[in-house]
């Protein structure tokens, strides 16, 4: 960690302590929601605040027994909400009786389960914020211990030993009727359609361990043996010495949650600025132990680092970019640039502050103007554009399922809402996420809460869209959550910690070219 140029934490830093004042100032209860004028604008904290200064009692708190917002400011729940919180609650699975996860799907109409009758790792960090949010802790407890237990199991493919650190995809609990007994059964990418480890489970689990620690307060669990021996396993697996010259993280196709083939293998910017969030959710956490132009360029005063040829900026790209505005594009690598716009991984790095205030600024702004390309009627575009003809049989391998415009292919996830929303409420800019969270408002329900959308402007329910995906349903609780009470940010955003900020130097070669 330290060639990374991060600061050891000495062990009396607690979690609380060692994050930005602000964000501790947001989780202190009671407290004016005025306090968080550095994160919001003053016309959406008036906004935002109407009514609703102090915070009574957040433990325990659902909107289907207590809905404390209704009766005295504008944040009427929409009905919606109670109908969320009652198909959250049906996709609750339970191991020897304690509440350990959400299944991915609950979808009554269909026989064909596939894998959605697992709880996937990534979509149950949505689940574990909606119940944080609401003061039910103990089924996210329950989950990162389950899964730390999986981590810690023998992970084999055929003869192949996966890396220690390696944290399920997903896992299901099997009743033993003889036995009387529940045990867990993890897929470690196995048997997903890609076959491939999944990088982000570990990212999201240190990351939902940090919420839990900054929900609650409670210490005691990320500090324990275990956590932490989970939290090294993970890092070791990705900061561990390899033949890589930068600190990024060399990853296959699929391993995240585009889990088909779909073009991203190399440095995808979901993965990277999951894996700096991460590092620096674990650095909150872990206590010290003993242990442009033609000419190419070389060295280390580079500009343009990768080598990458003007000539293969696509064309679609000039259209796009307006004015103001920017964001980061899907990957880079030697030689290459994938100029796609990934909507979590442009949300993850605000919320992380990979992105400086300026480039989140930036990207909020992209948005903005180009709400029809990627909000459309249905939030959120997963990525943008899509793979058409020649393209998408050659990257996607002619992948029925991932056609234009739909699934991860250009298709619209409301799952998305809630990194929406958070990088909306980081960066003062909620009117967007209340513009999107209509649009949810107007079809979700109605449509049983699909998986995605298909579509350029994400107008038709997703030709083979699960119903009553817990993480659309979720996600969409969380987002109304966060918008009610945005002190919430602060269980998953960090503000920017300038001493990490390398200074960046123009390339030596520049000026004589
Ligand atoms: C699909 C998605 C993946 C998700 C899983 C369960 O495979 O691509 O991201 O985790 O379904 O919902």
């Amino acid at each position: 960690m330290e060639s990374l140029g991060l600061r050891t934490v000495g062990s009396h830093c607690s979690l609380s302590e060692m994050d930005d004042l602000d964000l501790t100032r947001a989780l202190d209860k009671p407290r004016l929601k005025i306090e968080r004028k550095r994160s919001f604008d003053e016309r959406s904290m008036s906004e935002l605040s109407t009514g609703y200064g102090m915070h009574d009692s957040p433990r325990g708190r659902s909107v289907l027994d207590t809905p404390l917002s209704c009766a005295r400011n504008s944040f009427e729940p929409h009905p919606m909400m109670a109908e969320a919180w009652e198909a959250l609650r049906r996709s609750m699975v339970f191991f020897r009786g304690h509440p350990v996860g959400t299944l991915a799907a609950v979808d009554n109409t269909t026989d064909e389960v596939l894998n959605y009758d697992q709880v996937f790792v990534r979509d149950f960090v949505p689940s574990a914020l909606a119940f944080l949010m609401n003061g039910e802790s103990d089924i996210v407890k329950h989950f990162l211990l389950k899964t730390l237990q999986l981590q810690g199991s023998e992970k084999r493919v055929d003869r192949f030993k996966l890396g220690e650190g390696v944290m399920p995809a997903s896992f299901k609990v099997r009743h033993d009727p003889n036995r009387g007994m529940d045990h867990l059964v993890a897929d470690f990418g196995e048997t997903a359609i890609g076959r491939v480890a999944p990088v982000d489970s570990g990212f999201w689990w240190i990351i939902l361990l940090r919420a839990y620690t900054k929900s609650t307060g409670d210490l005691t669990l990320s500090e324990t043996p275990e956590c932490q021996k989970g939290m090294k396993l993970i890092l070791s697996l990705c900061l561990a010495e390899g033949f890589d010259t930068f600190p990024t993280l060399l990853c296959a196709d699929g391993c995240s949650m585009i889990d088909r083939r779909m073009g991203v293998y190399g440095y995808p910017i979901e993965i990277q600025a999951l894996f700096y969030m991460a590092l620096r959710c674990a650095l909150s956490m872990l206590k010290p132990d003993g242990d442009g132009r033609e000419t190419e360029e070389y060295s280390h005063t580079a500009v343009n680092k990768f080598n990458v040829m003007p000539d293969s900026i696509p064309d679609w790209v000039f259209d796009f970019m307006p004015l103001r505005g920017g964001y980061f594009v899907g990957n880079v690598g030697p030689a290459h640039m994938d100029f796609r716009w990934f909507a979590l991984g442009n949300c993850v790095s605000i919320l992380s502050s990979l992105a400086t205030p300026d480039q989140s600024m930036a990207i909020m702004d992209l948005l903005e103007h180009r709400w029809d390309e990627l909000v459309g009627e249905m939030p959120l575009k997963i990525c943008y554009p899509c793979l058409e003809g020649h393209e998408w049989r050659i990257v996607t391998g002619c992948d029925p399922k991932n056609t234009r415009w739909s699934y991860h292919n250009g298709g619209s996830w409301p799952v998305l809402l809630w990194q929406l929303t958070a990088a909306c409420i980081k960066t003062g800019r909620p009117q967007i996420a209340r513009r999107a969270v209509d649009l949810i408002e107007s079809r979700l329900h109605r449509d049983c809460w699909p998986e995605y959308y298909d579509g350029k402007l994400g107008r038709y329910v997703g030709k083979q869209a699960r119903k009553y995906q817990t993480w659309s349903i979720a996600g969409y609780l969380v987002a109304k959550m966060l918008l009610e009470d945005p002190s919430h940010i602060g269980m998953i955003s960090l503000e920017e910690d300038k001493l990490m900020k390398p200074v960046i130097k123009r390339s030596a070669s520049w000026p004589q070219l």
